[in-house]
């Protein structure tokens, strides 16, 4: 068979700001071994999004987070801080919490309230809420020589960020400050913290996590996938590293052709009435992403824009015209847009993929999310999870929970089944022993890249590769 020529080297940073053309090994999407490995090298030593900090408000709340197989307990103390550990008795390792494996309809995590300290169900050790052993039976059975440090639960670093509660398993990782970098600043200028939920979905889903997440990565199946956003709407997108972090925007392929502001609003196709092309999209955009990636205020607005503007009105000055008006309207009801800085807004983009697992599509007032993880030890399945985001007026937000829900148009909307229809599909076709190697795109698929760079270097191999084309 034959494969890309002359693979040379793992690409550079540099190497993917020149758009190189790559490729990378299909064996992290299948391998047993590698997803062995995933587990000691990659869910240990990452930061990872556990939930919204507004989950767990009060002293005693707690949850659990479980990603391959390690189970954490975050908890709430007293003083309002956070703190987390490993789920397991230092006596003989039973979970101390019982977390059955998350199931359709009825597990995604275990929870509670009130909790002051933890019993082991098998013997009885105790645990106070900073995880020191606060009760051994018999302990003089051991001669008196077992110490604190033994007794204790194994801590976790815990963070919160943009009101994510994050957890790292290793104990010399960096601040999630600095692991959020570049992307940290650019969401939390579009106060993410002050978002809720306003609906949040689960499914176990046939193919590997990576998969699954490169799915929602790129803008650039939109045209061949999502075929009835093309009617409104012209799709054609750049993306960018930053790190560990990448984003993707809208971009001109014509730079006469057409502007962009920001890659962050977007006008309808070219060649139609921008007042009536723009409302088009932004309602069906809405509609079809299950009344995400939006909001209501956005599309009326929207919906407005060809009584008040004037006939022959410019692309430019109907997004600038709708977008002031939409602000406008929600500060009325009291939701206050954020100032995003010029800087930031020059860079923001439209969604983000945070290493390695989660992409959040952001605006102003919302945001679309994803975060993926593996399940169990089959690398052909994983749990797939997204969830919205807005920002509501004061105690007007929805009461939400996490719903399984069958990948189905009816339960997700459109746009989402036409990507859940690709995703196995994917999964099974890159098996073929036809199949050379992915191709991506190095311009507008950068972000898929970017994961496997980064993936690489956590996981000893598998990194992206030049292709040789001279
Ligand atoms: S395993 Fe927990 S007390 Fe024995
Ligand atoms: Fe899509």
């Amino acid at each position: 068979m034959n494969k890309p020529e002359k693979i040379e080297r793992v690409i550079s940073a540099s190497d993917m700001d020149d758009e190189k053309l790559v490729t990378y090994p299909t064996e992290p999407f299948f391998s047993r071994d590698y997803l062995e490995n995933e587990k000691k090298r990659l869910w240990p030593r990452i930061w990872q999004m556990v939930e919204r900090e507004e989950d767990l408000p009060d002293p005693g709340d707690w949850m659990t987070y479980n990603v391959a197989d390690e189970s954490v307990i975050i908890l709430r103390k007293d003083d309002g801080s956070l703190k987390a550990f490993h789920n397991v008795c230092p006596h003989r390792g039973r979970q101390l919490v019982s977390v059955p494996d998350m199931m359709p309809g009825k597990i995604h995590d275990v929870r509670g309230n009130n909790r002051k300290s933890f019993i082991c169900g098998f013997h009885g050790w105790s645990f106070d809420s900073d995880g020191n052993n606060t009760y051994i039976l018999d302990q003089q059975d051991w001669h008196d020589k077992l110490t604190p440090e033994m007794t204790c639960l194994s801590e976790v670093q815990v963070d919160s960020w943009g009101g994510f509660i994050y957890i790292n398993m290793d104990k010399d990782a960096v601040p999630l400050k600095d692991w959020m970098g570049f992307a940290g600043d650019v969401l939390e200028a579009h106060e993410l913290s002050k978002m809720r939920y306003k609906w949040r979905q689960w499914a176990i889903y046939d193919c590997n996590w990576k998969v699954a997440i490169e799915a929602f990565l790129e803008p650039y199946h939109v045209a061949g996938t999502h075929t009835q956003l093309l009617e409104f709407g012209d799709y054609y997108a750049y993306s960018k590293q930053f790190g560990l972090h990448s984003v993707s925007g809208y971009d001109v392929r014509d730079q006469d052709a057409g502007e962009t502001s920001g890659g962050t609003t977007r006008s309808g196709k070219s060649g139609l009435d921008p007042r009536i092309s723009t409302y088009q999209l932004i309602k069906t955009n809405y509609e079809t992403v299950n009344y995400s990636a939006s909001t209501e205020t956005l599309v009326a607005a929207a919906s407005r824009l060809e009584e008040e503007l004037p006939e022959g009105t410019s692309s430019a000055d109907v997004i600038a015209h709708w977008i002031k008006s939409a602000k406008a309207d929600d500060a009325k009801r009291g939701v206050i847009w954020p100032d995003i800085p010029a800087d930031i807004q020059k860079e923001s983009g439209l969604a983000w993929g945070l290493f390695p697992n989660q992409n959040i599509l952001h605006g102003a007032t919302f945001a679309l999310c994803y975060r993926v993880r593996p399940y169990g030890d089959d690398p052909n399945k994983c749990i797939f999870e997204s969830y919205a985001l807005e920002r509501f007026p004061e105690g007007e937000a929805p009461e939400t929970e996490w719903v399984h829900a069958d990948p189905t148009g009816e339960n997700w909307g459109l746009v989402l089944q036409q990507d859940f229809d690709n995703m196995q599909y994917v999964h099974k076709g890159m098996k073929s022993s036809g199949f050379r190697g992915p191709l991506p795109n190095p311009h507008q698929e950068q972000k898929v890249i970017n994961l496997h760079r980064n993936l690489a270097d956590f996981m000893g191999s598998g990194g992206p590769r030049l292709i040789d084309t001279d």
